[in-house]
């Protein structure tokens, strides 16, 4: 203690997702004195983290395996001994998923707390005499006070040394994207920290202070801090809705939706950040955090409110919709049949992480207009494209769904080979450098491609053959 202010030596991190996994390494890496333990439900999950070769780490993050390497069981563990590691730490972060409800009220848009819920029960029970309870997790307004009513009616009021457990509750939102997360945490534009108890909110602060300027960490109520991480994420979606739907005027009117952003962009006030049209948000963030706002707002009788936000989620299911309608289109009215070679899978670059991916609606839009999908991805799993786009196995790597069918490749010119078409739907850089003339000589014509990430310069594309479509351009 320090003039009252408890010193943190021990974290337990409940949660080894894509939020606490990253967060926690890198808390380890910055403060080595510090124990963290970062435990799960998932056995999978806890061993792929202890995996000794580091390209099988659960998570890829640039820069990710290089702090595991560091830090792991350093002062940095992970396992699944969720009760005795809560006991031993003098902080916990709750890091766990809160997917949008499917069943009973608030179906459909209001967040599900049962893991954030059952945490809140699991520390009650096993923390000891005083513990700081930190929201990592997205969370709607007013959730601490759900936390903070479990832990206050414990049953279990004393600890394993006989004495009064106490807790204190704060909201610690993570702001990290993923593909730029380790740079995120170590650089963070600011560190939002909300609660009551001064004294928990200043040992947080200590702990941020050994790699974050001070300048960059604002502390508020409690309920300020949970407003402002679904706003801010509410924002980041609102503008790529906004840009979105400029691409669709500028496919009309022949502006070109790169030319209006960087036009747009440079007033300062408005910035060039979040302005690239693509097809669509996803992430396991945007939708299901808006989704949380319009529950809220209808809740609180807000519905002109509710009805705003609500359009930002429109507009991004509108443009996947749209995308998959010009494939069609353009490729004579039919896909049923023809060889597609759909190019990135994740959600954006440099994460294998597929949640809310856009390719998985325009994938599945193709297989029930009987497409055949040659899928190609640097990072992602097949089993994720497995679970996502359901799989009766054909042989040799082929799947049927409904009347299309979809396989995997590795290698790009493989996927390519014989297609009508190429649809690039994730900004990998390595598809900013494919040689387009060499691969698209490898494709039927008439051939079309569908650049939706505006990766191809027209200008070094010499086949004149090939018919060109770019999202928000006339290309
Ligand atoms: C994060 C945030 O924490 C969430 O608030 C945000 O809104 C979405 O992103 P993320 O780390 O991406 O979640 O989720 P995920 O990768 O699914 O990790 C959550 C982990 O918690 C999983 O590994 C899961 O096994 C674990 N878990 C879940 C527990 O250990 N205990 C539980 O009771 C529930
Ligand atoms: C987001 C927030 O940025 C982060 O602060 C929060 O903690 C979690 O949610 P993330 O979902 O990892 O992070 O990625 P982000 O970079 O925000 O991209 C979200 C989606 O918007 C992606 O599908 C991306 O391709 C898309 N996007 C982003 C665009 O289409 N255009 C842009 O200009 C920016």
């Amino acid at each position: 203690m320090n003039g009252g202010v408890p010193l943190v030596k021990n974290i337990c991190c409940i949660g080894a997702g894509y939020v606490g996994g990253p967060t926690m390494a890198v808390i380890a890496a910055k403060c080595p004195e510090i124990t963290i333990n970062v435990v799960d439900v998932n056995q999978k999950r806890v061993s792929d983290w202890n995996s000794e070769d580091l390209a099988n780490l659960p998570i890829y993050e640039p820069g990710l395996s290089e702090i595991i390497e560091i830090a792991r069981n350093r002062n940095l563990f992970f396992s699944n001994e969720i009760a005795k590691k809560i006991s031993e730490a003098d902080m916990v972060f709750i890091s766990v998923n809160t997917p949008t409800k499917t069943k009973g009220l608030g179906a459909g848009l209001a967040s599900d707390l049962r893991w954030v819920e059952s945490c809140a029960r699991q520390v009650a029970e096993f923390a000891k005499e005083r513990t700081i309870v930190v929201e990592k997790s997205t969370l709607p307004v007013r959730t601490a006070q759900v936390i903070k009513s479990i832990l206050d009616s414990s049953t279990s009021k004393i600890d394993q040394d006989k004495k009064i457990k106490s807790f204190s509750v704060l909201s610690n939102p993570e702001f990290l994207s993923e593909g730029t997360a380790i740079d995120d945490l170590e650089f963070p534009d600011r560190v939002l920290i909300g609660g009551e108890d001064k004294l928990a909110i200043e040992a947080l602060t200590n702990i941020y202070l050994n790699w974050v300027p001070k300048t960059k960490i604002i502390t508020t109520n409690l309920w300020s801090s949970e407003l402002s991480k679904l706003i801010a994420n509410a924002f980041l979606a609102q503008r790529v809705s906004s840009i979105n739907s400029v691409s669709a005027i500028c496919e009309a009117t022949g502006a070109d939706v790169r030319e209006v952003a960087d036009a747009v962009g440079m007033d300062s006030r408005i910035g060039r950040n979040f302005l690239n049209t693509g097809p669509g948000f996803g992430g396991s963030c945007f939708k299901k955090d808006i989704l949380n706002l319009v529950y809220i707002c209808k809740y609180l009788g807000l519905e002109e409110v509710a009805n705003y936000w609500e359009k930002v989620v429109e507009i991004n299911t509108w443009q996947k919709k749209r995308i998959s309608q010009k494939i069609v289109q353009n490729l004579f009215g039919t896909v049923a049949g023809k060889k597609i070679a759909l190019l990135g899978y994740a959600f954006k670059a440099n994460t294998n992480d597929t949640r809310e991916t856009p390719a998985k609606t325009i994938a599945e839009d193709l297989i029930e207009e009987g497409a055949i999908l040659a899928i190609h991805d640097p990072k992602v799993d097949v089993v994720n494209i497995q679970n996502d786009l359901g799989p009766e196995y054909k042989g040799i790597d082929y799947y049927q769904v409904n009347n299309g069918v979809w396989s995997y490749y590795d290698v790009i010119e493989e996927a390519v080979k014989g297609a009508d078409a190429i649809i690039i739907l994730t900004d990998w850089d390595i598809y900013r450098r494919i040689n387009w003339d060499k691969i698209t000589s490898l494709m039927r014509y008439p051939a079309w491609i569908f650049d939706t990430r505006l990766v191809i310069n027209k200008e070094n594309l010499n086949n004149n053959n090939l018919n060109l479509w770019q999202l928000g351009t006339t290309n």
